[in-house]
């Protein structure tokens, strides 16, 4: 299993603080946000990632993971011209993939769940993880039928159909490749990763799992400062994040 790390875009969300750095090395408390997906991926047992930035920020990213070996992981990257969307790092990353299953994570997404046993089973098809959130129209939402059965994702719908957000972290087989390379993107004009969770779930290949603990997409002001307080106080009482 590779990991990818996707730590680009323009999150003009948060300027001023991002106008001359990258969200994803933004402080979280006492890290570089970055540090946290990098640790959530080498807890996994995963410790071949690519890191993807954005052109402005590489020489950063470097100067401050470099080879990966402090954090006890092999680090390569790739730079994104331009933020296409999420699936991008599946057509970007083709070659560091090579035959391998992937996991990919948000850069900005922090989590203190251990994947280890979902990277451990998987096999083939796609695995994605979605949490019960007060407010899911800000991410993509499982909709389930009377059964309980998944019958679709949608991305930041209106009407949310349920609580269940979908987290930043996925696992696919590589297929992905294939299936992400021939993706159109939607109206806003980008490449939409429930694109590749239909695809994965009209073949009868996904498999969704609810998971419980903390998990912040530190992509706003609020749930920055929220994610700070969190990690300070968990690591305040002896956490290893
Ligand atoms: O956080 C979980 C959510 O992440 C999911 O529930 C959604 O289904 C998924 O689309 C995504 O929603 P966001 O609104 O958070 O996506 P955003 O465009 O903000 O991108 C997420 C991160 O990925 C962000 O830190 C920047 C980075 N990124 C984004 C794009 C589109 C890139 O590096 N390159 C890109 O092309």
């Amino acid at each position: 299993m590779k990991g990818i790390i996707l730590a680009g875009g323009r999150a003009t969300r948060l300027r001023p603080l991002t106008k001359i750095t990258s969200k994803q090395l933004l402080p979280v408390y006492n890290k570089p946000m970055v540090y946290y997906p990098i640790q959530t991926l080498a807890k996994a047992g995963i410790k071949d990632i690519l890191v993807i930035v954005a052109p402005e920020y590489s020489g950063q990213f470097l100067n401050l993971l470099g080879s990966g070996h402090e954090l006890g992981v092999n680090l390569s990257y790739e730079v994104q011209e331009e933020p296409r969307g999420l699936p991008d790092a599946f057509v970007i990353g083709e070659n560091f993939i090579g035959k391998d299953n992937v996991a990919l994570i948000l850069g900005d997404n922090i989590f203190d769940h251990d994947f280890s046993e979902s990277i451990a089973s998987f096999t083939t098809g796609g695995r994605i993880f979605a949490k019960e959130v007060p407010d899911p129209e800000r991410y993509g939402v499982v909709e389930f039928d009377d059964n309980n059965k998944v019958v679709s994702i949608v991305e930041k719908p209106k009407n949310p159909k349920s609580n269940y957000a979908v987290v930043g972290f996925y696992v696919f087989d590589n297929h992905v490749i294939d299936y992400a390379m021939n993706l159109k993107p939607s109206p806003r004009g980008e490449l939409e990763i429930v694109d590749l969770h239909n695809k994965y779930l009209s073949n009868g290949n996904l498999d969704v799992n609810i998971i419980e603990g903390m998990w912040e997409d530190a992509g706003t002001f609020d749930s920055l400062l929220r994610v700070n307080n969190l990690v300070a106080e968990k690591i305040r009482q002896g956490e290893n994040l």
